[in-house]
């Protein structure tokens, strides 16, 4: 079943559009990857999906139409956005901000019950609950971002370059984890990412956005195999 389906997608700030038609899906379960260089497009598709700015075209989560400019509506759809730069609170706690990914919840014990299931899926952020987020690492920042975000119970799950910024082990392990996420819980992923090894690893498919067209859509796996993308985006 398809969880996400996009439909000519235009999106754009102020007169200047950005995104000129994208059609794009992501299945129930299913993780999918979209790759481009700078510049091409691929936060403003998260920021337009998410409702943070508005678009034009047809976006539907669940068969159920998402309107446009409309954060709220995307968050009760169960779509949840990590942003570009994690956009954790540095001066809450992790806890707080744990429970800030809640705050469209209002199942008080099950809140409680998710925060204790994050603050065990990452340990560490169990460990650094009382702290402020603005002292953890980036990596410690990035799972708590991710944290946050699942404390929705999301459908779908908007990663934009998780990988930013992060030592190669570090973002090894946190795909791993996002990979564990996916097989446990069933979140639907759409992960922009200009690391490419990684995110074409954990994907099934995958897009190459350039200057705001969808380029190519494949399997991961062809993808991996394509000579141009490999000269792009895999350093050979
Ligand atoms: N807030 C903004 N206001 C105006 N233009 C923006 C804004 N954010 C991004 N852009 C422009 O939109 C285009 C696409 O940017 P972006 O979606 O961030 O690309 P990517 O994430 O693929 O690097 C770029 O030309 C960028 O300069
Ligand atoms: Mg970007």
């Amino acid at each position: 079943m398809t969880l996400l389906d996009v439909k000519d997608l235009h999106a754009g700030y102020g007169r200047s559009e950005v995104l000129h038609g994208i059609d794009l899906t992501v299945e129930a379960g299913e993780i999918v990857a979209m790759l481009g260089s700078n510049g091409a497009g691929k936060t403003t598709t998260l920021r337009a999906l998410s409702g943070m700015i508005g678009r034009r075209g047809a976006v539907s989560l669940d068969g159920k139409q998402l309107p446009s400019d409309d954060a709220r509506a995307a968050v009760a759809a169960r779509l949840a956005h990590v942003p570009e730069g994690r956009g954790t609170f540095p001066g809450f706690t992790v806890h707080e901000n744990l429970m800030l990914g809640a705050y469209a919840r209002n199942d008080r014990a099950e809140i409680a019950q998710d925060v204790a299931y994050w603050e065990d899926f990452f340990p560490i952020l169990g460990k650094r609950a009382k702290q402020r987020a603005g002292t953890l690492s980036g990596g410690e920042q990035q799972m708590l971002a991710i944290a946050r975000a699942m404390m929705l119970r999301p459908r779908l799950l908007l990663l934009d370059e998780p990988s930013q910024g992060l030592a190669p082990m570090i973002v090894q392990d946190l795909f791993h984890r996002l990979q564990e996420i996916n097989g446990s819980l069933g979140t639907g992923m759409l992960i922009v990412e200009q690391n490419a090894h990684l995110s074409l690893a954990i994907a099934a498919r995958a897009y190459v956005l350039e200057a705001g067209r969808i380029s190519v859509s494949q399997p991961a796996a062809e993808l991996r195999a394509n000579d141009d993308i490999r000269r792009a985006y895999l350093g050979g």
